[in-house]
């Protein structure tokens, strides 16, 4: 009989990737996926730490899968990603029916340890300090195959005091620059026509490579170039070492989307000083203009915390300012969530109360809101290009996409929802917070033109 398995995913993009490559791992093994953990044999949990509700989330999914165990004793559970790393064995002592544990390091590993597990009938758990070597030769097996992430660096040198990523991630290593463009072509061969670079900081890729260059801007430039390849994203870049030859290869690379994800963090030069983000909410709307003068309709995102410890009234207000002011076109807003072993989550006599943060919470949203809805609204009439995603969650007659600027847009069509990874030009004609409305122009694509920009000195 052929096992199956399940994978529930938890986190950021790098998890999504991580799972893929589990997915990819487990089918070379013989697995094929199950539809629900009730008809699975393995169910396997890539878990995040970032926040702590992605904890509770965790022993949450858990406690259900101990009851379905309880029915299927053949089932095993595994538990892989951030959260594993860090809290290796207490997992299978909190939860003794988890059969695998491994870590951030050793995502290869996961078939042979649950092979392990399976034949000794005992619990195993693998985590590594270190990577044993970069992951990128694994397989591979992607839900959407004209779209795909490609890791260019793991792990993060910087030490915000807030967040947990550098202790379970580990110190910066960039994958090396014709390996990575190897793999955009070898996608591209296949049928890519996007691909997202990722990094937790994506602007110091490199940095462990050469100290003369700044590498990342070439290595954009150098995926845009690669044949097939219509669309180059990135996430994320940190605001200090936002260079402008980065801002230059997105003004005038034809493939780079016009999207920056640009985490603000706070508005309050207190704040980010106490948080250690290496830059002023003055120096932060400086950047932000060069890139939005240089690169020709810029979509700009952010991730923005409230109620980071010692944060004042006053400090608020300046996040407010500062948020309404760089105009998002979307920002993801965190309640800061003390992290044991971070720097921040020291600071106990200091945490903002609930009720108070919940308020300020309320009041940025507002804000975000607010400038997502114009810059939507500012999009209507216009024709956009859209890669067509499939048909939307809640009518099969209207296809949903994205933008080059990464605003999801559905769209009534007549007959068949046009193949995912077919380009159509849309009309936007409505619009709202998260999303637009449009109708369809056509399914030939125009091939993009960018003019070069004289770029301002950031
Ligand atoms: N509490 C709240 N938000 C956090 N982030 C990282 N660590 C924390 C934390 N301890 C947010 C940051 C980061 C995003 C990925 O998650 O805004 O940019
Ligand atoms: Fe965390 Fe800061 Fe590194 Fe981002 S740059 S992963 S927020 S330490």
């Amino acid at each position: 009989m052929t096992r199956k398995y399940v994978i529930r995913t938890f986190g950021c993009q790098m998890n999504v990737h991580d799972s893929e490559r589990l997915a990819g791992l487990l089918e070379a093994d013989g697995m094929v996926a199950a539809d629900d953990v009730e008809d699975a044999d393995l169910v396997l949990l890539n878990t995040c730490c970032i926040r702590e509700n992605a904890d509770n989330k965790l022993y949450g999914t858990l406690g259900h899968l101990v009851s379905v165990k309880a029915r299927n004793p053949g089932m095993q559970i595994a538990v892989g990603g951030c959260l594993a790393q860090k809290d290796r064995d207490l997992i299978q002592a909190r939860v003794p029916q988890v059969d695998a544990v491994f870590g951030t390091h050793n995502v290869g590993r996961a078939a042979e340890l649950l092979r392990e597990a399976a034949a000794t009938g005992t619990a195993v758990m693998e985590i590594l300090d270190e990577e044993d070597a970069f992951p990128s030769a694994l397989p591979v097996h992607r839900e959407l195959p004209y779209t795909a992430w490609v890791t260019i660096q793991i792990g993060c040198d910087n030490s915000c005091a807030f967040c947990i990523v550098p202790s379970v991630r580990g110190k910066e290593i960039s994958r090396p620059f014709d390996e990575v463009v190897g793999e955009v072509q070898g996608l591209a061969g296949a049928g890519t026509v996007e691909v997202t670079l990722l990094g937790q900081n994506v602007n110091s890729y490199g940095r462990d490579l050469t100290h003369r260059r700044p590498l990342f801007a070439e290595l954009l430039r150098a995926v845009g170039e690669v044949d097939g390849i219509r669309r180059v994203r990135f996430t994320s870049p940190h605001p200090k070492d936002l260079r402008p030859e980065t801002i230059a290869a997105m003004a005038e690379a034809p493939a780079v989307c016009e999207h920056l994800h640009l985490p603000l963090q706070s508005g309050s030069d207190r704040t980010l000083a106490a948080m250690h983000r290496g830059y002023t909410a003055a120096r932060y709307l400086e950047r932000l203009a060069a890139a939005r003068a240089a690169i020709d309709d810029l979509a700009v995102t952010t991730d923005i915390i409230v109620g980071f410890p010692g944060e004042t009234d006053d400090d608020f207000e300046r996040t407010l300012e500062v948020a309404a002011e760089a105009a998002y076109d979307s920002a993801y807003t965190f309640v800061y969530s003390p992290r044991p072993g971070t720097e921040a989550a020291e600071m106990v006599d200091r945490f903002v109360p609930a009720e108070v943060v919940a308020e300020r919470f309320e009041r940025l949203t507002v804000v975000v809101e607010r400038s997502a809805l114009a810059r939507h609204q500012a999009r209507i009439g216009r024709v956009e290009e859209v890669v067509v995603e499939g048909p939307s969650k809640k009518h099969p007659a209207v296809a949903t996409g994205r933008t080059r600027q990464n605003k999801l847009v559905h769209f009534p069509v007549d007959g068949a929802i046009p193949a995912a990874g077919s380009f159509a030009d849309v009309r936007v004609t409505g619009s709202a917070a998260h999303f637009l409305r449009g109708e369809l122009v056509g399914l030939t694509a125009r091939p993009r033109h960018k003019t070069r920009i004289p770029l301002a000195v950031v």
